[in-house]
């Protein structure tokens, strides 16, 4: 009887199962993803860093002081531009809750109205790590337009407020497909699976 290969195993820092399951869809069969829910060691990270890369690299080199193998940190985060680029690093509590989407949403729509500029981009760095010190860092990006109000139940966090450039739905009412294909996190996940394949083409573990 034939035998599957074993999957190599990307242990990913977050407590976010949304983000989680987008990196796992977006690797398909490739590596085997693992996150906080597979680890009751896994320590809690203060985001204390003033950018996405000060903050993902605290997680990724944080978690792999803990874990054996490779972690893969995501710090990510919308940016307005009649907002100043806020919310930003701090997405994740602007609505005054940490992770709260509804809170998150609402304060954005409330920021937002009447605001004829409506230009946002997401954004996502993503820091390698291993044996506690990163060794690589990513970036992606994808440009949009906010809505006044949330449409769709896809996606997490800001999705129903988010319609990527060239598209007239927002990521909240497109196919997950879709949104995996172009978002900010996927543009960061392709590179790093990249120099992953050419720096550690055997040694993933
Ligand atoms: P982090 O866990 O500190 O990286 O916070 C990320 C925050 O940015 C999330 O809680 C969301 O509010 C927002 N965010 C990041 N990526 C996405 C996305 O793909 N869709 C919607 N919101 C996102």
């Amino acid at each position: 009887m034939a035998t599957m290969p074993l999957q190599p195993r990307l242990i990913v820092a977050t407590r976010n199962p949304h983000k989680s399951a987008e990196i796992q869809a977006m690797l398909g069969y490739r590596f085997t993803v693992l996150d906080a829910t597979h680890f009751p060691n896994f320590p809690e990270i203060e985001e204390t860093g003033s950018t996405f890369l000060e903050n993902a690299t605290l997680k990724a080199e944080g978690i792999s002081r803990c874990v054996d193998g490779w972690v893969l940190a995501d710090d990510s985060g919308l940016e307005v531009d009649a907002l100043g680029g806020a919310p930003g690093v701090w997405s994740s509590s602007f609505g005054g809750e940490e992770g709260n989407h509804t809170m998150n949403n609402a304060r954005l729509i409330r920021e937002m109205a009447g605001k004829t500029e409506r230009g946002a981009r997401f954004r996502c760095t993503m820091v390698l790590a291993k044996d506690g010190t990163a060794q690589a860092d990513f970036c992606g990006s994808v440009e949009g337009t906010l809505t006044d109000s949330p449409r769709g139940t896809g996606g997490f966090g800001y999705d129903p407020l988010f319609i990527p450039e060239g598209y007239d739905q927002t990521f909240g009412e497109l196919a997950a497909a879709v949104k995996n294909h172009l978002s900010h996190r996927a543009r960061a996940l392709q590179q790093a699976v990249s120099w992953l394949d050419a720096n550690h083409p055997k040694k993933i573990i």
